[in-house]
């Protein structure tokens, strides 16, 4: 028994696998083609009434797509084939027939709400299950850099008791007779593991009551973090620029067929990434674009693709207005204004990494919390404001979602088109 993926190593051979028929054609009563799709690659198979006998080659009227069946051959080279390679079928056997409504559960034109609620059938063809196996490339590429970087890997809790990133976007969860929520980031529990690991990292889902309906929002995502003792601002930056560099080189490298798939020539990483101050930005904004960002405020979703697009190129957008940020963001000592802060613009993506050094003086802690609205309970994260008391050292860390990356890496422009299930606003089915 052999995967589909590994049948060029079986030229001439004969080789049994084990799949599902995504396709079947007939043509008149003695000759018929399956495509078959197995999860792992495609072959298309040939069966003849001659080669087969009656008995086998009539057991093709018993299956419709998405039968799962055991199919004996020979392979064979055949440059036509899209996989470079066909099977000629010496027989096969039933696993499980499919219902016949197969084919219309959906279709290419099915709407957009079809076919998520069809989420299940859909990924059971080869290009989106191109998105998952791509998916699971991306995080082998970036655990491979970690690991080289000496990080180590940790599970911080899902159900915490305060807020890491803003109220506004919290789902609550009743937890026995306390009201508990569901984890925005794991940053501030990273924190705590530098202390005993120095350099960690997290690959977990962070939950964000999203009201905003856009292409690049999920209720429910997964979390790329980091934290890095001894690391300051522009040591996280040049690691973040080794990490995309790796991954990006790893997919070039590794997944090129996939990239095929998607239409996508991906190049290396011009590094070091172009910079701008959010200043800046705001003002290239208004002098090229005519487009008013009230000075303080978040720039959304359109002028950043503005911004992306200026720079024909990724593009990191820095030192934050203090009051704009979370309370961990570390003040720059050169310019109290700002924070040595930064949101990793990508195409595609959007923002696709949130970055910084984090605050070490207790007491611009205390007092930004004081000053956020609902201002935050030190009592709540008095085992955070312990960090500072205790040995504290620089430290930074980012944030990346892992559907964004995938987004930017094969050119795909809707969050929900990389995701499994994907959890929005309206959606929490199937
Ligand atoms: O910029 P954010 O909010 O930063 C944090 O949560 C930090 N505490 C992370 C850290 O430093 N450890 O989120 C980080 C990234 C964003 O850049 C974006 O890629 C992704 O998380 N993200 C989302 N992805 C999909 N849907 C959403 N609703 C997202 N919100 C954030």
């Amino acid at each position: 028994m052999i995967k589909i993926k590994d049948i060029p190593d079986y030229e001439g051979k004969e080789v049994t696998i084990q799949t599902w028929v995504q396709l079947i054609r007939k043509q008149g009563k003695k000759l018929a083609f399956l495509s078959l799709f197995d999860g792992t690659a495609s072959v298309q198979a040939i069966l003849r009434r001659q080669e087969l006998g009656d008995e086998v080659f009539e057991k093709l009227d018993l299956i419709s797509r998405g039968a799962s069946v055991t199919v004996t051959g020979v392979i064979n080279k055949d440059i036509r084939a899209p996989s470079g390679f066909e099977m000629k079928v010496s027989n096969f056997e039933i696993i499980h027939p499919s219902d016949e409504n197969y084919s219309k559960e959906v279709t290419p034109d099915s709407s957009v709400d079809v076919k998520l609620n069809k989420r299940h059938i859909v990924f059971r063809g080869p290009k989106t299950s191109s998105i998952l196996k791509f998916q699971s490339h991306v995080l082998k590429y970036l655990r491979e850099y970690f690991y080289s970087k000496d990080l180590e890997e940790v599970i911080p809790p899902l159900i915490v008791k305060a807020q890491a990133e803003g109220g506004s976007e919290l789902f609550e969860v009743k937890y026995y007779d306390k009201k508990a929520y569901l984890t925005q980031s794991s940053q501030l529990y990273l924190e705590t593991a530098i202390f005993s690991l120095r350099d960690v990292f997290c690959i977990l889902p962070s939950f964000r009551a999203e009201k905003s309906r856009t292409p690049r929002h999920l209720s429910e995502y997964r979390h790329i973090e980091t934290e890095h003792a001894f690391m300051d601002f522009e040591g996280l930056i040049e690691f973040l620029e080794g990490m995309i560099s790796h991954v990006i080189d790893r997919v070039i490298e590794n997944d090129g067929e996939i990239l095929k798939m998607w239409d996508k020539e991906l190049k290396p990483l011009k590094t070091p990434i172009a910079r701008i101050t959010y200043d800046d930005a705001v003002k290239l904004l208004k002098d090229e674009y005519d487009i008013e960002i009230p000075f303080g405020t978040d720039i959304s979703d359109a002028p950043e693709r503005k911004l992306i697009e200026h720079f024909g190129e990724p593009v990191i957008l820095h030192n934050f207005p203090k009051h704009m940020k979370p309370f961990y963001h570390k003040i720059d000592l050169d310019n109290p204004e700002v924070t040595r802060s930064a949101d990793f613009l990508f195409p595609e993506a959007g923002e696709l990494i949130g970055a910084g050094e984090r605050e070490t003086d207790i007491e611009s802690m205390r007092e930004r919390m004081a000053k956020m609205d609902p201002p935050l309970n030190e009592e709540e994260y008095y085992w955070y404001m312990d960090l500072r008391k205790y040995g504290s050292v620089p430290h930074s860390g980012f944030g990346m979602g892992l559907e964004r990356f995938v987004m930017y890496l094969l050119g795909v422009e809707h969050i929900r088109d990389v995701t499994l299930f994907p959890r929005t606003v309206t959606r929490l089915s199937p």
